[in-house]
């Protein structure tokens, strides 16, 4: 139990998915590639792909919903919710209008952008207001729909990412801390391995005076520079985490990796010297779905019975910034 007395329990989740699927195959009809590289390198088969009528709030309300319901909890006992995003409906953020989609009229939203580290961050900030007794229930939501954002002339990225919303009920608890621990990191020398970045032009709208417009740029990625990074820093981040937590690697039941590439879990896992057994994966069936691909896998693994009450989970998201970080902690109150 931390010093405030005051600890978290996890105690709903919900996941949800665009319908429309976009296979291998079906890429190869849009860039030079094959479903064997594809497979082969990322582990990758499918991709959900959100359509024109369906927004990040909508996608992000429905995870949240089930994850309300699970946990026996109607949206108007909700307090806060924490929308962890990259890709908002809109750039003032989209949480709001998530609170307002789900009828959570006594909770306060906002937005909060971590790319992949995302969900976990936002995780970590949600424990903060529990612990320090301000809210007792919060919603956190990882989601993201990259496919608005991708260059699909690009091979080397568009074949990785899929769109999708994942979401958590974190409630306060007075004899017992299921968050055991987390570490949060961030390096912005990194920066540009990663980008979404905003390209303006000068405009000048009187003399000596200019301002920048323009839009977003579709993702640019140095892969292999990610991928160095993210089988350095993963295994240590856990390591620390369990240290911080008084576990071994052997005590954990679960390892939920940000879905970014099943060679990326595999090397992570082998390093931990967890068995495969013990690594949720799902990015077969949606790719690489950023801020959502954690809570998304933790829902699928709790809904297929995998993942049951009392379990001990180690996470970790990682991406763009860069950033990352890992929480363990214990499903159910
Ligand atoms: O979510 C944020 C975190 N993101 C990540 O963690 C991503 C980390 N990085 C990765 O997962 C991997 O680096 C990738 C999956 C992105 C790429 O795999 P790789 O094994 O690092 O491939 P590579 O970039 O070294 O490319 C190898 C070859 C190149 O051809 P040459 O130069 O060897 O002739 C690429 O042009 O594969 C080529 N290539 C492709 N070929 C067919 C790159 N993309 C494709 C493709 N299809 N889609």
């Amino acid at each position: 139990m931390n010093s405030s007395g005051i600890g978290i329990a996890i105690t709903g989740c919900g996941s949800a998915t665009p319908t429309q699927i976009m296979t291998n195959d079906d890429l190869t009809h849009l860039v030079d590639t094959s479903d064997e590289w594809i497979h082969a390198r990322t582990g990758i088969s499918r991709r959900h792909l959100a359509s024109s009528e369906i927004g990040l709030a909508e996608l992000s309300a429905q995870a949240a919903a089930e994850a309300i319901k699970r946990a026996q909890l109607t949206p108007s006992e909700i307090d806060l919710i924490i929308l962890a995003t990259s890709t908002p409906d809109d750039l003032f953020g989209s949480a709001a209008k998530v609170q307002s989609l789900l009828g959570a009229s006594n909770a306060v939203a906002f937005d909060l952008t971590a790319a992949c580290s995302g969900f976990v961050f936002a995780l970590v900030t949600a424990a903060q207001f529990i612990r320090t007794g301000v809210y007792q229930r919060v919603v956190v939501i990882g989601a993201d729909i990259l496919s608005r954002w991708v260059d699909w002339s690009d091979r080397s990225t568009c074949v990785l990412f899929g769109d999708g919303a994942g979401a958590v009920v974190c409630q306060g608890t007075s004899d017992h801390d299921n968050l055991l621990s987390f570490e949060l990191y961030s390096d912005g020398e990194q920066h540009d391995c990663l980008n979404l970045s905003y390209q303006g032009q000068k405009k000048s709208l009187k003399d000596n005076l200019t301002i920048s417009q323009g839009t977003y740029e579709p993702i640019t990625m140095n892969g292999r520079d990610v991928y160095r990074f993210a089988v350095a820093k993963v295994p240590e981040v856990i390591e620390k985490a369990l240290f911080r937590a008084n576990l071994n690697a052997d005590d954990l039941d679960w390892l939920i990796l940000h879905q970014a590439n099943q060679r990326i879990l595999d090397a992570v896992a082998q390093r931990l010297k967890i068995p495969s057994e013990k690594v949720i994966s799902n990015l077969g069936e949606y790719g690489n779905t950023s801020a959502a691909s954690i809570p998304l896998a933790f829902d699928e693994a709790v809904r297929e019975g995998k993942i049951k009450t009392g379990d001990v989970i180690a996470t970790s998201g990682f991406g763009a910034g860069l950033t990352w970080g890992a929480a363990i902690f214990v499903w159910g109150i």
